[in-house]
């Protein structure tokens, strides 16, 4: 017993020590509004259950103070606020802030988000089904079954996308067609300067629509073309010059060599084939490595606007 007592008091005292122990205060951010144009009953899900780590609204409840567990808290919030922060959503052009509704529908419904461990927790992040229902009307109503149109709208400097291209180092011929293809993610990180839309061709959105994309089916090709991001004076985003597209071409016999996959980089608004030698596409390899376990596709697709329709039902 007496032991038992030692190893409680031994606890208690480690317990306290750490309270002193605190997690680097995080700074205030931009002040939280509502989000402009959004519906007020879309707006409040929002604030409950994601404005916690994606706004400048944080929300600590006295348990979140605890050490560690404020480390883990202020962790997600630093985290999440870097992917996404709520609190700049006003300053976003409106097909900006339709993606970004889109996106974090997405991931709500890919069980993502709110993340299940804190949702666990937190029972007021929970989402329920009238919820989801509510923030999946909104999603459709914005039409995001067409990002490459309404982002396209938005594309200043645009370039010829069906100019001749010379072939990439290993062979990969350019597909001049991507940009009519469907847009089937976006990662648009405001951090880093750069707007990323992945297309898909028909058999890969075919394959996303049936589940069916690990592996990817033969004749599967994913694009993925990138954009400068200018900001002005007013912190206000707009889309810049092209920089350069990507492509993905899946054919398990002939690119057996290259983990199934044909790679290949084009650069500028001039598209020059990327890479000095034949085997320049080791480096692409190299980083999509780790997603081995996804054939080498870094992408969860989004829901396409067929499946949320489906799921609606
Ligand atoms: C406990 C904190 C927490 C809550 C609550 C939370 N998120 Fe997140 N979220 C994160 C973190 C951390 C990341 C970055 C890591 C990741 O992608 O898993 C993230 C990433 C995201 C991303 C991806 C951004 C990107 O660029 O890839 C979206 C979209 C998102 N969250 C939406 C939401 C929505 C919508 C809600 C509310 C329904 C929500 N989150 C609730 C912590 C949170
Ligand atoms: C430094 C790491 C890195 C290198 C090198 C790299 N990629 Fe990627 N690639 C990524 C990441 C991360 C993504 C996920 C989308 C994003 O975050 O932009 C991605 C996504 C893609 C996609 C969309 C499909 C997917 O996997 O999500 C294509 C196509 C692609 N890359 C092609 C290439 C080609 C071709 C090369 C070589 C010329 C290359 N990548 C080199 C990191 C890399």
């Amino acid at each position: 017993m007496k032991v038992y007592n030692k190893i409680i008091i031994a606890l208690l005292a480690v317990f306290i020590l750490i309270q002193f122990f605190r997690p680097e205060e995080i700074d205030k951010g931009i002040p939280m509004k509502p989000l402009a144009g959004v519906p007020k009953n879309v707006n409040a899900i929002l604030q409950y259950s994601c404005f916690d780590c994606h706004s400048s609204q944080t929300n600590w409840r006295w348990y979140d103070k605890i050490t560690p567990a404020n480390y883990l808290v202020a962790s997600h919030i630093r985290e999440g606020r870097s992917a996404l922060d709520f609190s700049k959503f006003n300053d976003l052009p409106k097909p900006q802030q339709n993606s970004t509704i889109y996106y974090s529908v997405n991931k709500i419904l890919s069980g993502e988000m709110p993340l299940p461990d804190y949702a666990a927790i937190h029972s007021s992040a929970r989402l329920s089904e009238n919820d989801i229902q509510t923030l999946k009307e909104y999603a459709l109503s914005l039409t995001p079954g067409k990002p490459s149109e309404s982002s396209s709208k938005s594309l200043k400097n645009e370039i010829k996308f069906n100019q001749k291209v010379k072939n990439s180092p290993n062979g990969l011929a350019y597909v001049p067609g991507f940009r009519n293809w469907k847009a089937i993610s976006t990662t648009d990180r405001f951090d880093n300067g750069t707007m990323r839309i992945i297309y898909g061709n028909d058999v890969a959105v075919k394959a996303i629509e049936n589940e069916n994309i690990n592996p990817w089916p033969d004749g599967a090709v994913l694009a993925k073309a990138a954009w400068k991001e200018n900001v002005n004076a007013d912190g206000n985003i707009s889309i810049g010059n092209f920089v350069q597209v990507e492509l993905m071409v899946k054919d398990s016999r002939k690119y057996a060599k290259t983990k199934g996959w044909g790679w290949g980089r084009w650069k500028g608004t001039d598209l020059k084939p990327y890479g000095d030698s034949p085997d320049f596409d080791k480096e692409c390899i190299e980083c999509h490595k780790p997603m081995k376990n996804r054939d080498y596709t870094f992408t969860s697709p989004l829901y396409l606007i067929s499946q949320l329709k489906k799921i609606q039902k």
